[in-house]
Formats: structure tokens, C-alpha cells, sequence
């Protein structure tokens, strides 16, 4: 509703202005596509293979540039895998932690340790971009409308420079040097294509196409967003199935407290 409003008043305000460029830039970001997720729905749980494939995808290729400050890599337990496993997973990775000197000093990650921080801080992750800084990925999925549907379209939805019309070069001013994106709100975004064919090889053997990437991905950032989905949907129909219960025994009581007074 609010971006409703948004939009209506950037439209409003281009009409009077005519500036005829924002309107465009506010009105022609598509609704992304809806797909199937198979944590959807009333009964809906993560697919965990996709989940542990999306975290490969994560670790190797989205890590460079963003965090996931609120996950530690114990959690990845949750998603099926032993403490040895994640232990495997994380044996590359070293953080920086104090010495005994109290002076900091490298180490190797420990399953407590909340995921590693690519940069020191936010201006930092900034000035290595192009002046934007990533945005942190723990409750992304959240944080954007339609959210599952939008990150996969987002990052399938480049365009390279080449194929654009010249209405949308102009539209946008892109250059050469910009990533124009149909699902990114004013097209022209600072993240460079992330993923494309054969940019992991999965350790299961499934074949990493840019769609399956992104899913996958996708799949990992959801869970990330809500790990607690599963036992919400739980305590819901519990509680549906025992209010039923309830009800039909309150009803059984109603008709033998009244049955004489007919
Ligand atoms: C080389 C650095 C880099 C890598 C690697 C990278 N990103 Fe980004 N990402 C960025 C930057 C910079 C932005 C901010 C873009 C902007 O606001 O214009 C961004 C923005 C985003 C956004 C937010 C878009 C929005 O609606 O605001 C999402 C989601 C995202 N990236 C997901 C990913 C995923 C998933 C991966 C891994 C497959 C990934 N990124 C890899 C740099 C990167």
C-alpha cells in the first residue's frame, strides 16, 4: 500500500514537474514472477538439499561482498547436517579473534562463531563498491515485498548492455559500465551479475545452471530470514487441531447442561 502511495506521488509529482523520467523509472519495475517454493503454504518446510546447495552458493560466491551477521554456523545444523559436517564446511575459514598476547590474531572458525564479515564495517564494504554497500542477507527474504519471488528474479534478471533497446538506455541512463536489472527498482543497480552457469560445482552432483544457483540460493536465504518456520506452522495447527477439539467439546457440554430445559 505504501508503495502504492509512493509511486502515486512520484507520478503525481512527474506529471506536474514533468519530469517524465521518474515516472518511468517508479512504473516499469515488473511484480517478479511467482514460483513454487515448497516452504509455502499452511504446511509448507525448507527443501534442505536445496538449502545446503544455496549455502555452497553463499559461501562462494555472495560472501565476497555480503554478510549474514545473525547466523552463526552452528545453525547450519538446522539444516540437517552433523556438527562434524558443518565443522567440514567451515574448515577453510579463519577469523581474527584476540591472541593470548591480547593482540589480534588469526584463527581457524568454530562452530560459535556468527558467520564471517567480509568487511570491517559499512563504509568500508561502501567504498569497495561503487559507493553502495551490500546489504547484510539475514532477514532479506524479509525485508522486500514478495521476497523469495524477488531475489531469484533479481538476481536472473540481468540484462547485459548490449541487449537493451535504446528507449531503456535513455530511460535510465545506462552506460556501459552500469548492470541494468529488470527487477531492480530504477534498473541500475551496483551489484555486478553475481551468478551465472557453472559458477559453483555442487558437492551433490546437481547441475549449478544460473536458475538452479539462484534458487537454491534463494532456498538458503529463506530459511535464514525465519529458521523457526517450521515449528511456527507446527504450534499452528496444533493449536487449530486442539481450539477443534475444544469446540466440540464444549458443544457436547452445551447440549447435555440444556438437554432438559427443551
Ligand atoms: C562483488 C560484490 C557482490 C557480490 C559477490 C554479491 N553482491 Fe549482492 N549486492 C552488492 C551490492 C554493492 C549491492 C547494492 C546494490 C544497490 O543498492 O545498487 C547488492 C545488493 C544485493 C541485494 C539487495 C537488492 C535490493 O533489493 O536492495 C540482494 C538481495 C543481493 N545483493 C543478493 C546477492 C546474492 C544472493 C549474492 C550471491 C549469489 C550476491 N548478492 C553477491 C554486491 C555484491
Amino acid at each position: 500500500m505504501r508503495r502504492l502511495i509512493v509511486s502515486g506521488a512520484i507520478a503525481l509529482a512527474a506529471l506536474v514537474t514533468g519530469a517524465g523520467a521518474v515516472a518511468i523509472a517508479a512504473g516499469t519495475t515488473p511484480e517478479a514472477p511467482a514460483r513454487q517454493w515448497k516452504f509455502e503454504g499452511p504446511f509448507g518446510t525448507y527443501d534442505r538439499a536445496a538449502a545446503q546447495r544455496g549455502y555452497q552458493v553463499y559461501q562462494e560466491v555472495c560472501s565476497a561482498c555480503h554478510s549474514l551477521s545473525l547466523l552463526a554456523y552452528r545453525n547450519l545444523t538446522e539444516l540437517g547436517l552433523t556438527d562434524n559436517q558443518v565443522k567440514g564446511l567451515i574448515k577453510d575459514i579463519t577469523v581474527t579473534d584476540l591472541g593470548d598476547d591480547g593482540q589480534p590474531a588469526d584463527r581457524p572458525a568454530r562452530l560459535s562463531d556468527r558467520f564471517k564479515k567480509p568487511f570491517p564495517n559499512e563504509l568500508a564494504a561502501a567504498a569497495a563498491n561503487n559507493g553502495k554497500a551490500p546489504p547484510d542477507l539475514s532477514v532479506i527474504v524479509k525485508a522486500r515485498a514478495n521476497g523469495p519471488n524477488y531475489i531469484y528474479a533479481l538476481l536472473t534478471g540481468y540484462v547485459p548492455f548490449d541487449k537493451l533497446t535504446p528507449d531503456q538506455v535513455k530511460a535510465y541512463s545506462v552506460t556501459k559500465d552500469d548492470n541494468y536489472n529488470t527487477y531492480f527498482p530504477g534498473h541500475r543497480i551496483a551489484m555486478a551479475p553475481p551468478l551465472a552457469d557453472d559458477k559453483v560445482t555442487y558437492a551433490d552432483g546437481t547441475k549449478a545452471t544460473l536458475g538452479q544457483e539462484a534458487s537454491d540460493v534463494t532456498e538458503f536465504l529463506a530459511w535464514a530470514s525465519e529458521p523457526h518456520m517450521e515449528d511456527r506452522k507446527r504450534t499452528g495447527v496444533r493449536v487449530i487441531l486442539f481450539l477443534l477439539a475444544m469446540a466440540g467439546l464444549m458443544y457436547a457440554v452445551k447440549r447435555q447442561v440444556w438437554s432438559d430445559k427443551h
